[in-house]
């Protein structure tokens, strides 16, 4: 890894990719804030090396309101992980659309732990200037509908397979049909992913699939079954400025507002 500086100034910010930046800046900035919920360093590391737009990307995702949505989604993700870790040192991870977030990182699985970042080819070249590599660490360079990836991946070691802010760009029979793989692919383990509201998934322009409820994902395989299933509000507790920690509170009180976005532990 090399410390030079990347330039990602006029990349289109209609690109799905390009995302990854939205996210990534909102677990910087609340890396900063004096009680942080996720304290994610290395993304505001990360951040420092990048040329762009921030300004522009700062009124668009404004921090101040929506850094709780990411921290809050990337805890729940990370806890879950280190408890399936903590059953199975010797798991296969495939962390998918991973943009450039630090959960390898964060985590810091055991060396027995085979950890796969996967993410569009020109993000994962982004990662390996950004982030070390170690042994057992390994980054896939490909669109996640492509079946080829899959074969290199081991298929005899409990598999813990996260999809954190990806699924939605999808359509559902992409979903669906790399669900399916994965399942086929490995003798056990747990997806952890996250989807929206069905209703939302047609409103938004980006949106491709939205879930209704768990049943639909159970469905598309038999081995398939839902463990838990949290409200994108659920955690409002951890939340420190007061006004948001009883938006919060409030939206989570209402079906409606605490069921757009949710996130999702399946085994199988
Ligand atoms: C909202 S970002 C989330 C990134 C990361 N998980 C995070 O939480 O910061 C969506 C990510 O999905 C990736 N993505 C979207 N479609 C993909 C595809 N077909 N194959 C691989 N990655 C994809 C994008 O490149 C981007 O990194």
């Amino acid at each position: 890894m090399s410390e030079e500086r990347l330039d990602l100034t006029g990349v289109a910010d209609d690109d799905v990719t390009w995302t990854l930046l939205g996210t990534l800046y909102l677990r910087a900035w609340e890396s900063g804030s004096p009680q942080p919920i996720l304290g994610d360093h290395h993304a505001a590391e990360a951040i420092r090396r990048i040329d762009y737009d921030f300004a522009k990307l700062h009124r668009r995702v404004r921090p101040e309101a929506n850094q709780y949505l990411v921290a809050l989604r990337a805890t729940q993700f990370d806890d879950w992980a280190a408890d399936f870790l903590r059953r199975h040192p010797d798991a296969v991870v495939l962390h998918l659309g991973c943009g450039l977030d630090s959960r390898a990182l964060r985590l810091t699985p055991p060396s027995t732990v085979d950890w796969f970042d996967l993410d569009q080819p020109k993000v994962i070249e982004l990662r390996r200037k950004l982030y070390p590599e170690r042994e057992h660490y390994h980054l896939i360079g490909s669109s996640v509908t492509d079946p080829s990836w899959l074969t290199g991946v081991p298929a005899d070691r409990p598999a813990l397979v996260i999809a954190e802010g990806l699924l939605p760009y999808l359509g559902e029979a992409e979903v669906r049909q790399l669900l399916q793989r994965l399942v086929t692919h490995f003798g056990s383990g747990e997806l952890h992913f996250d989807a929206g509201a069905r209703w939302l998934a047609k409103l938004s322009p980006l949106g491709a699939w939205g879930l209704r409820e768990a049943g639909e994902v159970e469905r598309w395989h038999p081995r398939l079954r839902c463990r838990e299933e949290v409200a994108f509000t659920a955690r409002y507790a951890k939340i420190p400025s007061p006004a948001y920690r009883r938006l919060y509170q409030v939206m989570n009180a209402i079906p409606f507002c605490r069921n757009i976005f949710r996130e999702y532990r399946f085994s199988f």
